[in-house]
């Protein structure tokens, strides 16, 4: 598989559909799904972007456990994230939680390798962790706020 990342354009729209249920049936369910989650956190934890996190151990599992259940929701088990969103649409909630942090395409493309070196630990239907990564390399895009200008971007000319 190619864990394909599309670049992010300021402003365009995107197109993104939740993952299939059958991903999350070949995962393992909520267990599998669990698990899943607590790999990726593993490898966040010691990525670039850890910094992004809270450092300490406590804190950061507070936010890997929100994080699972809402991967858990998302994918097709129980609602076990509803109630964090206070009654807001779970997609516009997600991107408003990202807006508290400044999201460069740079920490999104760190953010998938994490991703993408979860899965490829995962013997499934190629197929199936393609539609689960397809979420993920869309979604991704709507979580990135912070535009730099190139270096060789020059006003005054
Ligand atoms: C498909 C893409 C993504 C999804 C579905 C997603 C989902 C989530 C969820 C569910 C949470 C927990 C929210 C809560 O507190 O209830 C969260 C928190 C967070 N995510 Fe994402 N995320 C995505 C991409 C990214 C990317 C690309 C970054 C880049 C750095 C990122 C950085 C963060 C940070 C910094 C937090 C909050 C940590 C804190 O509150 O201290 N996320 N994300």
């Amino acid at each position: 598989m190619s864990y394909e990342i599309t670049k992010t354009i300021e402003g365009e729209e995107v197109d993104f559909k939740n993952p299939s249920p059958k991903f999350y049936e070949a995962v393992g369910g909520e267990k599998g799904m669990r698990e899943l989650m607590h790999n990726f956190y593993e490898i966040i934890y010691k990525s670039d972007i850890s910094n992004f996190f809270p450092q300490d151990k406590e804190e950061f599992d507070k936010i890997a456990l929100k994080n699972t259940n809402f991967f858990v929701q998302l994918c097709g088990g129980p609602k076990v994230y509803e109630e964090e969103t206070g009654g807001m649409d779970l997609d516009t909630y997600m991107i408003r939680i990202h807006d508290d942090f400044s999201i460069a395409e740079k920490a999104r493309i760190e953010w998938l390798g994490c991703m993408r070196e979860t899965l490829e630990s995962y013997d499934m239907d190629e197929e199936l962790k393609a539609d689960f990564w397809d979420y993920c390399d869309k979604f991704s895009k709507l979580t990135v706020n912070s535009f730099p200008q190139k270096r060789d971007f020059n006003p005054y000319h």
